[in-house]
Order: structure tokens, then C-alpha cells, then sequence
């Protein structure tokens, strides 16, 4: 048996921000922000939502997806660098919202590699059978932490949730190899001081190349071939550092995952959000193998080789 995700839910805030929005109050313009990035719009919570309420949003719905009570959940991990409070965790809070008194729950901190980080975190306890089902939820109020006077940052960010829970998958199917790491020195170029604060050029050059060293690790490990991939979702940050990661794949355009116009960069939430989309486009179908890539503040960064299906 694999370990693999069994169900798979996410939570988008109704109200739309467009570039064409952000025009009005900062010094950028719509043709900027899309060739630079890549983004058109993004979701912004409003002051009555807050992240846990995202969180539960999505894992109500991805615990459906599962066809388990949420009394089968056996630990809650949430990532997330927008907590309702440093504690309790958005994992106790929506614990509690989901009435699933038989899980143990904590937050992570990884930015937006963070979903990685939770994946494979639970992937863990299920390997060595002291759980059966973990709830893995990235989300993100990032509105809440963004300085919307700087034109440099607040063009990227957006609000979201994705959920996923782990357990038991056929044969062959599931998570068949991972990369997770880290480098504090490079902790400097993108933090929270009160606001999100961030060297762009330098996320960007690290983004570029170890996304793509990650995706290819990977695949490597899995013994698979680039050949054998059929799906690349890389964190939606930037089209531009996710075009670079399917160009080291050697990948069709259509073989990559694209949110980021609609959404921006959604931090631990993007990846989760990505492929819930992908599926309800038809664009994953069940034994497709599927490279998942993130990298964030911390540094950090988490690669993961899955074959898809429960
Ligand atoms: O999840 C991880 C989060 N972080 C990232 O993924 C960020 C990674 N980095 C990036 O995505 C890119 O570096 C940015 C999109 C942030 C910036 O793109 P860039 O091509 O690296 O632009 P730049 O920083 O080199 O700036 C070029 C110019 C600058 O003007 P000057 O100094 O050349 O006169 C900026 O001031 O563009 C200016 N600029 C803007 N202009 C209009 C920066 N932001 C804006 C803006 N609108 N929103």
C-alpha cells in the first residue's frame, strides 16, 4: 500500500482584486504586473474571514471528498504564516469547528513551501502505521500582512485554502519519492516585519534554480524518467519562475498547472488550490504522475513525485 491523497478540497474568498484595481491606489499598471508575473486578479478575504475560517472551508469539504467522518482523522496539520493568533494553532481552532476529537493538531511553519512540508510530514505517520488519516491544509491571509502601500510586494500576493487528506492508496499509486529542505541564510530576502518584506530579485534567481534542481531530484528518485511525468504544479508565484521549471522538465505548456493569474501567489494554499482546479478541468486523471514544486520564505523548499488515485 502507498500513502496518497484521498480526498481534496479548497476555499477561494468571493471578492475579486484586479490589477486594473490596484491601479487606483498604487503606482503600477495592469501591463506590469502581467508581464512581470503573470497575474491578473486575486482573492482577498474580507474582515469578517479570517484564516482558520478558510481552513475550515476547505478541510469540511476535502474530509467529504475522502468519504471519512472527521472523527477518522487521526492529526491536523495546518501550514500557514498568517495564524488567527501564534496560538492557539489554526489546527486546534478548526479542530474543534470540525468536531474531529480524535486528532492531535499543529501548525506548520514553511511559507509557501509549507503544504510540501505538511504532506510529507503526515505521509510519515501513516507509513509506519500509527495513523490512518491525516488532514494536511495549506492557507494563507496574506492581505492581512501585506503592505498595501508597496507596489513592489502587494501586486503579488492573494488569500486561499486548500485541504487534502492522506491515507491509504492502491498499489503503485500515492507519494513515490520527496525533497524538503532549507537555507536560513537566505532568511534575509523575504520576512515578515509586521509587513512582508522581500529582495524580489533574489527570490527569483533562488526560485528559478531550485525548483527546477527539486523537480528534477525527484523524478530521479522516484527511478523515473522526465519522460514519465505528465503534470507539473509548480507553487504559483511567478508564470516566469514556473515557465523556468518547465523548461528544465522539458515539459508542453499544457502539461503545467496554471493558477496564478487568477489567484496570485497564495503562498502554502497554491499548490492545493492548483490542483483542485486541475482536477475539476479534467486536466489530472487518476495514474498520471505529478511533480509538485514549492519554494518560500526561510528559505525553503519541498519537492514531491506523486502517481495520482486513490
Ligand atoms: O512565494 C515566494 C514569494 N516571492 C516571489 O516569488 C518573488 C520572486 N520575485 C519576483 O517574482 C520578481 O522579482 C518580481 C515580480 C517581484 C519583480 O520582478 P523583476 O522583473 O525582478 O523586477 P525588478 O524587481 O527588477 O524591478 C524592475 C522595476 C523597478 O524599477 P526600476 O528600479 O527599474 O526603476 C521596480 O521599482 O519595476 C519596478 N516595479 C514596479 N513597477 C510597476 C516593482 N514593482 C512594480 C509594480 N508596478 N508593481
Amino acid at each position: 500500500m502507498g500513502v496518497g491523497i484521498i480526498g481534496i478540497n479548497r476555499f477561494t474568498p468571493e471578492k475579486v482584486v484586479t490589477n486594473q484595481d490596484l491601479e487606483k491606489i498604487l503606482d503600477t499598471s495592469d501591463e506590469w504586473i502581467r508581464t512581470r508575473t503573470g497575474i491578473e486578479e486575486r482573492r482577498i478575504a474580507d474582515d469578517d474571514t479570517n484564516t482558520s475560517d478558510m481552513a475550515y472551508e476547505a478541510a469540511r469539504k476535502a474530509i467529504q471528498d475522502a468519504g471519512i467522518t472527521p472523527e477518522q482523522l487521526d492529526l491536523i496539520i495546518v501550514a500557514t504564516v498568517t495564524p488567527d493568533h501564534p496560538f492557539p494553532s489554526v489546527a486546534c481552532m478548526i479542530q474543534e469547528r470540525l468536531e474531529a476529537k480524535n486528532a492531535a493538531a499543529m501548525d506548520i511553519g514553511a511559507a509557501c513551501a509549507g503544504f510540501m512540508y505538511g504532506i510529507i510530514t503526515g505521509k510519515q505517520f501513516i507509513e509506519t502505521g500509527t495513523y490512518k488519516h491525516v488532514l494536511v491544509v495549506g492557507v494563507e491571509k496574506l492581505s492581512k500582512i501585506v503592505d498595501w502601500s508597496d507596489r513592489n510586494t502587494a501586486v503579488l500576493f492573494g488569500d486561499g485554502a486548500g485541504a487534502a487528506v492522506l491515507g491509504e492508496v492502491s498499489e503503485g499509486r500515492g507519494i513515490l519519492s520527496f525533497e524538503l529542505g532549507a537555507d536560513g541564510t537566505g532568511a534575509k530576502h523575504l520576512y515578515q516585519d509586521e509587513h512582508i518584506i522581500m529582495n524580489g530579485r533574489e527570490v527569483f534567481k533562488f526560485a528559478v534554480r531550485q525548483m527546477g534542481e527539486s523537480s528534477v531530484n525527484v523524478i530521479e528518485k522516484a527511478g523515473l524518467n522526465r519522460d514519465d511525468v505528465d503534470y507539473l504544479i509548480p507553487h504559483q508565484a511567478n508564470i516566469r519562475i514556473m515557465e523556468a521549471s518547465r523548461e528544465r522538465l522539458e515539459l508542453p505548456v499544457e502539461k503545467m498547472s496554471k493558477t496564478v493569474n487568477k489567484y496570485g501567489n497564495t503562498s502554502a494554499a497554491s499548490i492545493p488550490i492548483s490542483i483542485v482546479e486541475d482536477i475539476e478541468a479534467g486536466k489530472i486523471k487518476d495514474d498520471d504522475v505529478i511533480v509538485m514544486v514549492g519554494f518560500g520564505g526561510g528559505l525553503t523548499w519541498g519537492a514531491i513525485c506523486i502517481k495520482w488515485g486513490r
